[in-house]
Formats: C-alpha cells, structure tokens, sequence
C-alpha cells in the first residue's frame, strides 16, 4: 500500500513515524546481529536508522557489502532509507507495504526495529484487521483496545530462524496495560530470554512516550519464564546498565510493574509490615492505573478551544475512568 511522497508533522504522527537515536540503534544492532552472516529485518523501517546501524554492525564482523531487509509503508521513507544504507557502505532490500501483508519467513537471524506506536483510536479498518489476524496466526489474541506495536512484536516474531533474536524499542505500556498480557506471555513462551531496558529520561520527547527496549534470545528455545530489567538514563548512556532486577512470575501474562522495585525496597517493606504501620493500600480502597477515557476528542479540550475560551484555570476532576 505504498503513499505519495507528501509528509507533514501531523501525517508523520499519524503513521508513528518517530525516528530512533543512534545510541538505541546501536544497542540493539551490535546485541542482535552476532555474526557476519546473520540476516537482518526491520519491519517498519522509516529512514534506516536500525538498517545503517545493522550495516555498520555487519561490516564491523567482516561482511564486504552486507544485504538488509525491510518493510516500510511510507514510499518516501522507504527510497531515504535506500540511499542511507547504500551510503553506508550496504544494499537495502526494502518493500514498501503494509508489514502485515508479509508472509511470516521464519529465516531472518535477527529483527530489530521500532514500530508504530498508534493507539487504537487511530489504529482501524483494514491494516488494523490485518494486524490482528496476523497476531492470531502465532496464538496471539489482541483484543480491539491494542495499540499497533503489539501485533508488529508477534508478527516479527514470526520471521525469525528458530534461535533467533528479536530488538525492539516499545512504549512502556508493555510491562503493565491490560492489552499487553498476551504480548507479555507470548515474549516469555516462545523466547529463551528476555531483557528489558527501561530510561530515566524519554528518548523520544515529541512522541510523548515512555520506552522500553525489548531484547528476547532464543525464538522457539526453552521458554523464559523470567525476565530481567535494567534501567539506564537515556540512549547514550546504553554501555553503562545497572545489574538490573529479575522477575519470575507463574502467571506470564500479569503486570512486569514489579520489575521496577528493587530487591531492597521489597526486603525493606516486608521487614516493616508485620509492625503494622504500614497497610496495603488497597484496604483505603479500591485503585486503578491512570485515567483512560478512550474518546479524546470529546472529554478534552482542543487548543484551538482553549484560545476561544481565553484562560482556563480550573481543572474539573474527572469521575470514573
Ligand atoms: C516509529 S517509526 C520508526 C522508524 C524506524 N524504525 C526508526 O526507528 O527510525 C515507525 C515507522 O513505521 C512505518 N509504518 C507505520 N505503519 C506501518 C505498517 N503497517 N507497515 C509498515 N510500516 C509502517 C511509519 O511510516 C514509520 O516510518
């Protein structure tokens, strides 16, 4: 489904297009690509900055003019994306199509990127059909509130050799949204491992998201069952990870938020407990993660509404969620 060569701010947000720092990109290749034969995908490849660094990584193991796959909806994208991997010394072989019309390979060593981040709101009709079939097609039940990086987590998946690895920058909602469960259990059953990395700073300040780096070895291996968290500050302080916490859990598909506390904090509150001066929160009532209204366009105001009303300066709490 190729698009015209016409792009602005608003049709880039729409289509997720937010370009990833060279640090994560980086990160992510010299962890995936382990030797200088490894084929290498990216399922939503914008201008190449996971292809260049794949090129990069491959030619460091000896590969004389490595060949990189991708797919990319956006046409102009996708022709940027060839001239920068072929200035870098490699061949792109880049479709430009819907991901979701690919049929899963299941040949590539390594696929990394850094998918689409479209709430369900605007993720609809038929590419959001197609995403969700293909989600299905590996066992994967997305229900209708997902956004479009889920589907894209399963189906890369799916064009990996079996002992494969998989790179991926996600929002956050990951570790903790009711819709990601099935993500969250399909990442520790197929793979063998399964590390993520969390920033103290955002590195993607327009996107207005919160990242994790998703780093799972071993497609189709032994599974999981574990994964482990690191936290850094931002992306270019990657070669610097904390020891990290490791979370197992018999119910894969629940929260990972616990990752987030480390083993002291945990040691801490279960020594205070017993003393009865501190209680779960849950017996002053009930308690629920952030406000989700869904319908943005009718419980919050537009700018251009906010001019007309001159200034607003009483917030109105809202009830239910
Ligand atoms: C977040 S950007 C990331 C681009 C690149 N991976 C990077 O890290 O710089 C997501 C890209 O996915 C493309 N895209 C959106 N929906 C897609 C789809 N269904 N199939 C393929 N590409 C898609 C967008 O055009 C955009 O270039």
């Amino acid at each position: 489904m190729p698009t015209s060569s016409l792009d602005t701010p608003s049709l880039r947000k729409a289509r997720g297009a937010f370009f990833t720092p060279d640090g994560v990109t980086r990160h992510l290749a010299e962890w995936a690509i382990q030797s200088a034969d490894d084929t290498v995908l990216e399922p939503a490849a914008g201008e190449a900055a996971f292809l260049v660094a794949a090129v990069d990584r491959l030619r460091a193991l000896g590969a004389a003019e490595p060949v990189v796959h991708g797919v990319e909806l956006h046409e102009a994208s996708a022709r940027v994306a060839g001239e920068l991997v072929a200035d870098a010394g490699g061949v792109a072989k880049i479709r430009v199509s819907d991901f979701f019309l690919t049929e899963p390979s299941g040949t590539y060593s390594a696929v990394i990127g850094n998918p689409p981040f479209i709430r369900y709101q605007d993720f609809s009709g038929d590419v959001r059909d197609r995403a969700r079939f293909a989600a299905q097609a590996q066992g994967v039940a997305l229900t209708g509130l997902a956004s479009s990086w889920a589907a894209f987590v399963v189906h890369s998946a799916a064009h990996l050799r079996r002992g494969g690895r998989l790179g991926m920058v996600l929002p956050a909602e990951l570790l903790s949204t009711n819709y990601a469960a099935p993500v969250r259990s399909f990442l520790l059953s197929r793979f063998e491992s399964v590390e993520l990395i969390t920033f103290e700073t955002q590195i993607f300040p327009d996107a207005e998201a919160d990242t994790v780096l998703v780093k799972a070895a071993g497609w189709l291996g032994e599974p999981a069952g574990v994964a482990t968290l690191r936290q850094t500050r931002d992306a270019t302080t990657l070669g610097n990870l904390d020891e990290g916490t490791t979370w197992a859990t018999t119910d894969p598909a629940a929260r990972w938020t616990p990752l987030h506390i480390q083993d002291a904090t945990v040691e801490a509150i279960a020594r205070l407990m017993p003393s009865g001066a501190f209680v779960p929160l849950q017996e002053f009532g009930e308690t629920t993660l952030g406000m989700v209204t869904g319908a943005n366009k009718f419980f919050t105001l537009s700018p251009q509404r906010v001019q007309e009303l001159g200034r607003v300066d009483q917030e109105v709490p809202l009830l239910g969620g």
